[in-house]
């Protein structure tokens, strides 16, 4: 038998899916793609991805971009910050939602969450607010959506742009409506543990303004972020070929205006064509994750003490992670996992509250700055995995291994005195 290869090789039930291409149907878009001779960059199945999932979302733009990162990078270089602007962030997320933010001579004030949704919580939202916030940037977490009408209420009147971080949430509902299109600008990943992936990394961003559009195309496209005038007919460097962009005497950048430079943000053809066709089994991947998360939810809530993690009654949860809550203390917690690892289960917990991660404690930020989030993480917080690459008897195992390592978890506490 060959040596498992990760960490995770040993485990019956894994934590996340491994691989990418997951049916007949990528395999076939990828054979067209390459028997077609087409360009493998910024071609046809770009322009229809992005189209497909412009009109899905709702959005007025849906740009591809390389990673839910570089989408997050994007959006936060749209905003324009200046020295002595503030932001307000979750805590509660992956690094990449606030890291742009440390490039910028910001201060950036972190939002406590609500403890059974992990997703902000509006009044201490409201608290933060200065004449000096300039954005809100926020994480539907785990598929949750955010309390969102009660965040742009607060935003909207103050001219503040409200960034969802919607990696997590393909497939989630808000009041009917899509995450990605509920605020200024939404950030996607298609990473591959994600709700569907391009071919393992990818991302999409989603913006209400043409301005903003038309400066992620070109930035992506390494053309410098800056002001573009008309040239004038005599200008320097004369024409060289009538179809090259600067020699055509169409444009010319103003050495003012020059914001930063471009990138390659390219997503590749192939990546395209993966995550057109992964659009039509979204449905289907969400719904094998609800049925895993109902699963799961059944096994836990049979255990008093625990909180499950929901979403608000008139909203849908993607179930990008399941989550749950374990109160009693962190013996219990210890105690739960060591059971479930021992019974093949991966447990991988997500996130580590961001404000006391090194780089932000340098920036001065401190313990006791978001006490729930603090609470929860240190106390209570459990993922356990979910996602569509789960068979039905990884699913079973890992209800009888969940309701095992509660009964010893709980055992514990009822002999050992707090
Ligand atoms: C909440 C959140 N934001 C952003 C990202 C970054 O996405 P990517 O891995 O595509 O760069 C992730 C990835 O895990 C994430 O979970």
């Amino acid at each position: 038998m060959n040596a498992p290869l990760t960490r995770s090789g040993r485990y019956a039930v894994p934590f996340a899916r491994r691989g990418s291409v997951v049916g007949e149907a990528d395999l076939a878009a990828l054979t067209e793609l390459v028997r077609s001779e087409g360009p493998l960059t910024s071609g046809v199945w770009r322009e229809r991805f992005e189209e497909r999932f412009r009109q899905w979302c709702g959005a007025r733009h849906a740009l591809t971009v390389t990673s839910g990162t570089v989408a997050l990078e994007l959006a936060i270089r749209l905003l324009d910050l200046a020295p002595g602007d503030e932001v307000i962030a979750t805590p509660q997320t992956f690094q990449a939602t606030v890291q742009p933010l440390l490039g910028h001579d910001v201060r950036v004030r972190f939002c406590d969450i609500d403890p059974d949704t992990l997703n902000i919580d509006t009044d201490v939202l409201a608290s933060l607010v200065t004449d000096r916030t300039r954005a809100i940037l926020l994480v539907h977490y785990g598929g949750s959506p955010a309390d969102m009408d009660r965040v742009m209420a607060i935003a909207r009147p103050r001219g503040i742009t409200v960034v969802e971080d919607s990696a997590h949430a393909l497939g989630a509902l808000y009041r009917g409506r899509r995450p990605g299109a509920l605020a200024d600008i939404g950030c996607f990943s298609f990473h591959s543990t994600k709700n569907i992936t391009t071919l393992g990394e990818g991302g999409m961003i989603t913006l209400s303004r043409d301005e903003w559009a038309e400066r992620v195309q070109r930035i992506r496209d390494n053309e410098v972020d800056g002001v573009y005038v008309p040239r004038a007919a005599d200008a320097d460097p004369p024409a060289l070929l009538p179809w090259m962009k600067f020699a055509e005497g169409v444009y010319r950048h103003t050495a003012v205006g020059i914001r930063g430079a471009g990138t390659n943000a390219t997503m590749s053809e192939a990546a395209a064509a993966v995550g057109l066709v992964q659009m039509d089994s979204l449905d289907r991947f969400v719904a094998r994750r609800t049925w895993i998360a109902a699963r799961l939810d059944e096994a836990v809530s049979a255990f008093a003490g625990v909180r499950l993690h929901r979403a608000a009654p008139d909203s849908r949860h993607a179930y990008h992670l399941y989550t749950f809550f374990l109160t009693g203390g962190r013996r219990i917690r210890e105690r739960f996992v060591r059971a479930l690892d021992r019974l093949g289960v991966e447990v991988q917990l997500r996130y580590f509250p961001l404000h006391l991660s090194p780089e932000w404690r340098l920036r001065g930020h401190v313990r006791g700055e978001c006490p729930q989030a603090e609470r929860v993480w240190f106390e209570e917080h459990m993922n356990l995995p979910c996602h569509p690459g789960l068979t039905d008897a990884q699913v079973e195992h890992m209800v009888t291994a969940v309701r095992q390592a509660l009964r010893e978890a709980y055992d514990e506490l009822a002999r050992v005195p707090a």
